[in-house]
């Protein structure tokens, strides 16, 4: 079985879609059979994998309504060791349909163990909501890994984000944890970024990574050539970051 991690907080542009790709390909990278699931009906994880997410026949929105077979989504290997089941704006109908399903909660939980033993590790970029497809993602996963952006607002949000992993725990998915909380765009040469971590460390009684991803525009660069940054700018600081994250997540071994 491989290891399910969502990677989710609900606010936006925090960099959960920089991390569910990077995380993704450095874990191929090191020769872990990764597969990353876009739960986002904004595709950007899509197409941050060089895929058009116009010109789709096959998403994760026909995965949740039943009408393809999970395996025949995956796009299979576009990088050594990495496939994608895609997402694009279709996904968005989900959010509502899914209500009106039986153990709606549950879907992906379902899907996603039918293909789960092909892979080692299973990286959900989820949506900047907290709705269903957000706790469908959770109540798959064995844990979450949180970004938090280095800003003024960080801990705006992550109260009502941490009660929602409770929520999930208690009712749909005892097993699962919060694996770490990883900063990102940490920018050293201010004092903003470094207060903003040493905040929410105080306050989280999570866990959290030693590794901090700095700012870096490569990382940002990276989608536009459809390349993840282990692949677009292997020297970068970027890169670097990602690849020590993803040692980090490989040490951890699933364990809480
Ligand atoms: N470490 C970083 N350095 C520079 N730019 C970044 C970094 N992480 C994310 N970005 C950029 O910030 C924006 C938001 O990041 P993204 O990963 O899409 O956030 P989210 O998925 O949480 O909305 C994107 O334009 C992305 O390229
Ligand atoms: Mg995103």
């Amino acid at each position: 079985m491989g290891r399910i991690i969502a990677i989710a907080n609900q606010k936006g542009g925090v960099g959960k879609t920089t991390t569910a790709v990077n995380l993704a390909a450095a874990l191929a990278d090191n020769g872990k059979k990764t597969l990353l699931i876009d739960m986002d009906p904004q595709g950007n994880a899509t197409t941050g994998l060089g895929v058009n997410k116009n010109e789709l026949e096959k998403t994760v929105y026909d995965v949740i309504r039943d009408e393809m077979n999970i395996k025949d989504a995956i796009i299979s290997d576009i990088f050594d060791d990495l496939s994608l089941i895609p997402a694009n704006r279709d996904l968005a109908g989900a959010e509502i349909e899914l209500m009106t399903v039986d153990r709606m909660q549950y879907i992906m939980k379902d899907k996603i163990a039918e293909v789960s033993d092909g892979y080692e590790y299973i990286v959900i970029d989820c949506p900047p909501a907290l709705g269903m497809l957000t706790v469908n993602a959770m109540t798959a996963a064995n844990s979450v890994i949180v970004p938090i952006q280095c800003e003024f607002y960080a801990l705006d949000g992550l109260t009502q984000l941490i009660y929602t992993i409770e929520l999930i725990q208690k009712s749909l998915n005892p097993d699962l944890y919060v694996e770490g909380v990883v900063f990102t765009m940490y920018d050293s040469r201010t004092n903003l970024s470094l207060q903003v971590v040493e905040n929410v460390k105080d306050y989280l009684k999570q866990n959290i990574y030693k590794t901090i991803i700095p700012r870096n525009v490569r990382l940002a660069e990276a989608p536009s050539h459809g390349l993840p940054i282990n692949l677009y700018d292997p020297k970068s600081v970027g890169a670097e970051s990602y690849q020590l994250l993803a040692e980090e997540v490989m040490e951890n071994g699933g364990v809480q």
